[in-house]
C-alpha cells in the first residue's frame, strides 16, 4: 500500500515532478520510422508535453512543439521543407531545434530580425532500428544504449504499438508479478478460449499434460541495468533456466522477453506501448534481407457500449495485460491495495524507482544513463524467454510468442513460408 502523496510521486511525469524528471534522463521511443512514410508529420504527447515529429524533405528528423510562436495554430498540417517544418498559417519555417528561421512576410517589408528571437521547444531525436527515440531531458543528452537486441544482423525485427488509456506504473508493475502468468495467462486464457467456442484450443504453455502448473517461488535481483525476475514452478527446480537466467526488466521502463516492451509515459493517464522484438528466421526459410522494419498497431480491448466483453482480442498475453491494466483505473489507487506476498517484485521495483529519482534530485545520475562509448559498446541482457525459443525457432515451428505477436506480420509471412499456416490458427502465448 502507498500513500496517496507516495501514488503521485510515483504516478505523476508531467514537466517538472519528481518522476517527470527521472524519466526525461532516457531516450524513449516515440513513433517507427516508417509511420513517417506514410504521414512525415505526426503529433506526439511524451511526458505531458505537446510536440510535433517531422521528417524534413533532406531527411532530417525534427521534434518541435506542437503550437507555431506567431499564433499559435498546431503545426501537426505543418509542411515539411527542404530544411525545416513551415507553418500553414503564414509561413513561419522552423529547424529542428525549433529555432524560427524565416518569415516570409516580414522578410518581404524589410525586417530580418525578429525571426532569431523566435524559438519553439525543440528536443533531439535518434533512429535505431526503425525506431525513433527522443531525449527531453538536460543536455548534454547521454548516449542510446546499446541494448543486445538493437545490435543484432540475423533477425527479423517488427514494431507493435498501442495507446493504452492507464498510466505507465501499472503496466510496469505488471512486469514484476511473474504469478500472473499462471492465472491471468493459462487459467483466464483457457476460460477466454471456452468463451469463443474453442476449448479444445487450452494453453498448454506453463502445463504439464494439460494441467497448469502452480508457481512454488519467485525471486528478484537488482542488477546492473534493472531487476532479473525468477520462478520455479511444479516442474521445474532451481537449476531450470526460469530461475537460473530469468529476464529482465530494463531500468526504468522496458521488460525484455523475447523482445523489449517498451511503456512510455503520454501524460498521467496514457501510455505509449510499444513492442520491439527481433525474430529469428527458421532454418530453411528464405526470406530476404530485412530492409524495412514493419510496424502493426495492436488493436485496444474495450468492453462494449452494451457491456460486451471483446473475447476475440482476449486469446493472447498482449490483450489480455492490456484489459487487466485498464480495469485498474487510468490511475491505480494504490492506497486501496492490499499486497502480498506474490508482490515482492512490485514493491521492490517501486523502491527502485523511488531511490533513483531520489538520485536525479540530488543531481546525481540514475542508473542506465551511459556517457562513456566504450562502456555502451554492447550490454547483454539475458533472458530464459530467447534461450528456450531458440531450438523450437531452428527447427521451424516459430513461436507466436510475446505479447503482441498474434498481430505480427514478420512472424505471419515466416509461418507462411515455412509452409506451416496451420500455426496462425489458435491461441498466442
Ligand atoms: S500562425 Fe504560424 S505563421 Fe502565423
Ligand atoms: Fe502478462
Amino acid at each position: 500500500m502507498l500513500t496517496a502523496e507516495e501514488n503521485e510521486l510515483l504516478t505523476k511525469v508531467g514537466p517538472g515532478t519528481p518522476m517527470g524528471e527521472l524519466m526525461r534522463r532516457y531516450w524513449q521511443p516515440i513513433a517507427a520510422s516508417i509511420q513517417l512514410k506514410d504521414e512525415p508529420v505526426r503529433a506526439i504527447r511524451l511526458l505531458g508535453e505537446d510536440l510535433v515529429l517531422y521528417r524534413d524533405e533532406s531527411g532530417t528528423l525534427g521534434l518541435v512543439g506542437n503550437r507555431c510562436a506567431h499564433r499559435r495554430v498546431h503545426l501537426v498540417f505543418g509542411i515539411p521543407c527542404d530544411h525545416g517544418l513551415r507553418c500553414p498559417y503564414h509561413g513561419w519555417r522552423y529547424d529542428e531545434t525549433g529555432q524560427c528561421i524565416e518569415m516570409p512576410y516580414d522578410e518581404a517589408e524589410g525586417s530580418d530580425t525578429f525571426k532569431d528571437r523566435v524559438q519553439i521547444p525543440g528536443y533531439p531525436v535518434i533512429e535505431r532500428k526503425g525506431m525513433i527515440f527522443a531525449y527531453l531531458g538536460p543536455q548534454p543528452a547521454p548516449l542510446v544504449p546499446s541494448w543486445d537486441l538493437f545490435m543484432w544482423d540475423d533477425v527479423y525485427y517488427d514494431i507493435g504499438s498501442c495507446v493504452i488509456p492507464c498510466n505507465y506504473l501499472q503496466i510496469m508493475e505488471n512486469s514484476l508479478d511473474p504469478v500472473h502468468v499462471e492465472w491471468l495467462h493459462t487459467h483466464f486464457s483457457n476460460y477466454a478460449l471456452r468463451r469463443l467456442g474453442h476449448p479444445e484450443l487450452k494453453r498448454q504453455g506453463f502445463s504439464r499434460n494439460g494441467v497448469p502448473q502452480r508457481h512454488t517461488l519467485i525471486g528478484f535481483d537488482v542488477f546492473d541495468y534493472g531487476i532479473v525476475k525468477r520462478r520455479i514452478m511444479d516442474d521445474t527446480d532451481e537449476n531450470h533456466p526460469y530461475w537460473t537466467v530469468g529476464h529482465p526488466i530494463v531500468f526504468p521502463n522496458i521488460l525484455k522477453t523475447t523482445g523489449f516492451q517498451y511503456r512510455i509515459p503520454i501524460d498521467d493517464h496514457n501510455t505509449y506501448h510499444w513492442w520491439f522484438f527481433p525474430h529469428r528466421i527458421p532454418d530453411g526459410v528464405d526470406l530476404p534481407p530485412q530492409e524495412e522494419i514493419p510496424h502493426y498497431n495492436v488493436p485496444l480491448p474495450q468492453v462494449g457500449q452494451s457491456g460486451e466483453l471483446p473475447w476475440p482480442l482476449l486469446d493472447n498475453n498482449g490483450g489480455q495485460d492490456i484489459m487487466m491494466w485498464i480495469t485498474q483505473g487510468d490511475v491505480a489507487d494504490r492506497t486501496q491495495e492490499k499486497l502480498s506476498l506474490s508482490d515482492k517484485g512490485v514493491i521492490l521495483y517501486r523502491k527502485l524507482l523511488m531511490e533513483n529519482l531520489e538520485k536525479v534530485q540530488r543531481g546525481e545520475e540514475p542508473m542506465n544513463v551511459f556517457r562513456d562509448p566504450e562502456e555502451n559498446e554492447y550490454h547483454e541482457l539475458p533472458s530464459e524467454y530467447w534461450l528456450l525459443s531458440a531450438e523450437s525457432a531452428r527447427r521451424g515451428d516459430l513461436s507466436r510468442s510475446g505479447g503482441a505477436s498474434k498481430y505480427s506480420p514478420v512472424i505471419a509471412e515466416a509461418l507462411r513460408k515455412a509452409g506451416n499456416e496451420a500455426a496462425l490458427v489458435g491461441p498466442v502465448y
